[in-house]
């Protein structure tokens, strides 16, 4: 690596944290003990005016919770937001990418995961089985650079693991283009390679389509998900229709308006009902912001408090401080413009959350922060 990039990396590790830890526009609470499970269409957390039992979306999220519930009397556990429903098999990539390009219908009577094999087939297997995996990392170019062959012999969930620690996440496949770039780069493997793609009949309350998964065993259908911890295991298990739980409920503190309105409209919807506009202060808060917008599956555009200011030829925030440069715009760079009524707005762009400057006059929808 060279100096330059050595110290953007190190700018980059400076500027905000990589944790996707429970931020301020997420948080987890635990209501205690007596949660009916029974086939009930009481959801506790919204009656308690939360937005929903809680969905798990990486390792971080499921150390937090279970610091959460680690007080609490024996046996420790706590209902989440997983549960599972009949035979309907369903599949999700693991970096929250739209299922769009896959040929697999079959099931494998379980959880699954999809392999790459050498001649560019995918095909389903049970996700403890152990073999080599393809990470990749975003920004990256070239597919020879930005796909990662991982020659260790792991189960899906591990490999899952891995790659978010040490490149992006498993890789995602969106197109014929991307297919051929991953098998030009496994090339005459004689091995199988674990791709992104999950396969199973878990399902989140909320409507998310978090990929993560701390099963021990192969849940049952038709049964709500129990987080639990004792002084020997942490697992995710199954809890019995009856009974009564403690529930683990979280918070968001991101509001999508029903309404389309301009800009300055929005401005004075959001600070009139709710803490102002949605501001993406760290990479942080776009994860939360992508992760919400994907839950109510709003593509956008949206509107956000981003601004462009004429004078200045900047962008600034709605409380009126400048832009920092990490920010993930369309085209790759901030767009400058000779007039000043162009505004920011987060969209889906191929796939993918983009930030993108709009006439300040269009009517979106837009995103504020709750207190
Ligand atoms: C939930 O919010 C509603 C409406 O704001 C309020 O009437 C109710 O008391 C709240 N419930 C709880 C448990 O805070
Ligand atoms: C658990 O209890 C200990 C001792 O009472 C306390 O210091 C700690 O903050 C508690 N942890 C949580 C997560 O509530
Ligand atoms: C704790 O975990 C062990 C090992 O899985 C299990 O045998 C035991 O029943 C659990 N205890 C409680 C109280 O859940
Ligand atoms: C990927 O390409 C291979 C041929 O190279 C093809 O057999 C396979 O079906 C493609 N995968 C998908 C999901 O279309
Ligand atoms: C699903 O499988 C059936 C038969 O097994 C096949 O005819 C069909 O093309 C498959 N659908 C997709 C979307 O791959
Ligand atoms: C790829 O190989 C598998 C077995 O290794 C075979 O079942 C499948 O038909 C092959 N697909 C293509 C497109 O050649
Ligand atoms: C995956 O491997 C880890 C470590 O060996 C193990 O703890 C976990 O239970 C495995 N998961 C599955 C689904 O096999
Ligand atoms: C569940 O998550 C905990 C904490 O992240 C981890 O220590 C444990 O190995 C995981 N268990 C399984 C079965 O994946
Ligand atoms: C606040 O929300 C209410 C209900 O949606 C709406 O009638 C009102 O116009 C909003 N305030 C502003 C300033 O937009
Ligand atoms: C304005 O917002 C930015 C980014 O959200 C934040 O870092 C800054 O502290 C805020 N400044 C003021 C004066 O509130
Ligand atoms: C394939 O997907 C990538 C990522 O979304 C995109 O950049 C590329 O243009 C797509 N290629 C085709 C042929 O659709």
């Amino acid at each position: 690596m060279d100096t330059m990039a050595f110290l953007s990396i190190l700018l980059l590790l400076c500027a905000f944290p990589l944790s996707n830890a429970v931020g301020r526009l997420r948080k987890f609470y635990l209501i205690p003990r007596n949660v009916p499970t029974t086939n009930t269409p009481l959801n506790i957390c919204k009656l308690q005016n939360y937005t929903d039992f809680v969905t798990v979306y990486d390792e971080d999220d499921n150390t937090e919770l279970y610091t959460l519930i680690s007080n609490i009397s024996l046996p420790r556990s706590a209902l989440i937001g997983a549960h599972t429903i009949n035979t309907n098999y369903t599949s999700k990539w693991s970096n929250g990418d739209d299922v769009t390009f896959t040929q697999l219908n079959e099931t494998c009577g379980g959880i699954c995961g999809a392999a790459f094999r050498a001649n560019g087939s995918w095909e389903l297997l049970p996700y403890s089985t152990k073999i080599y995996f393809i990470c990749y990392e975003e920004g990256v170019g070239q597919a020879s650079d930005k796909y990662i062959l991982i020659l260790l012999n792991k189960n899906w969930t591990e490999a899952q693991l891995y790659c978010r620690k040490n490149h992006n996440d498993l890789v995602s496949i969106r197109n014929e283009t991307e297919n051929e770039s991953v098998k030009s780069i496994i090339k005459d493997s004689e091995f199988n390679f674990w791709i992104g793609l999950l396969y199973d009949n878990i399902e989140w309350f909320d409507g998310a389509q978090s990929s993560y998964r701390n099963y021990s065993k192969i849940p049952d259908q038709e049964k709500q998900t129990l987080l639990t911890i004792n002084n020997s295991k942490k697992t995710w298990i199954q809890g019995s229709k009856t009974g009564s739980f403690n529930a683990l409920c979280y918070k968001s503190f991101i509001h999508v308006s029903s309404d389309e309105m301009s800009w300055e409209d929005a401005q004075n919807y959001c600070n009139s009902n709710a803490s102002g506009l949605l501001q993406i202060e760290s990479q942080n808060d776009q994860i939360e912001t992508e992760r919400e917008l994907r839950r109510q599956k709003i593509p956008g555009p949206v509107w956000i408090g981003l601004r462009y200011k004429f004078t200045s030829g900047l962008w600034i925030w709605a409380n009126g401080s400048f832009v920092e440069s990490w920010i993930n715009w369309k085209g790759g760079s901030q767009p400058e413009h000779q007039m000043s009524q162009y505004c920011g707005a987060i969209e889906k762009v191929n796939g993918v959350f983009k930030l993108s400057d709009k006439d300040c006059g269009f009517k979106f929808r837009v995103l504020c922060e709750k207190r």
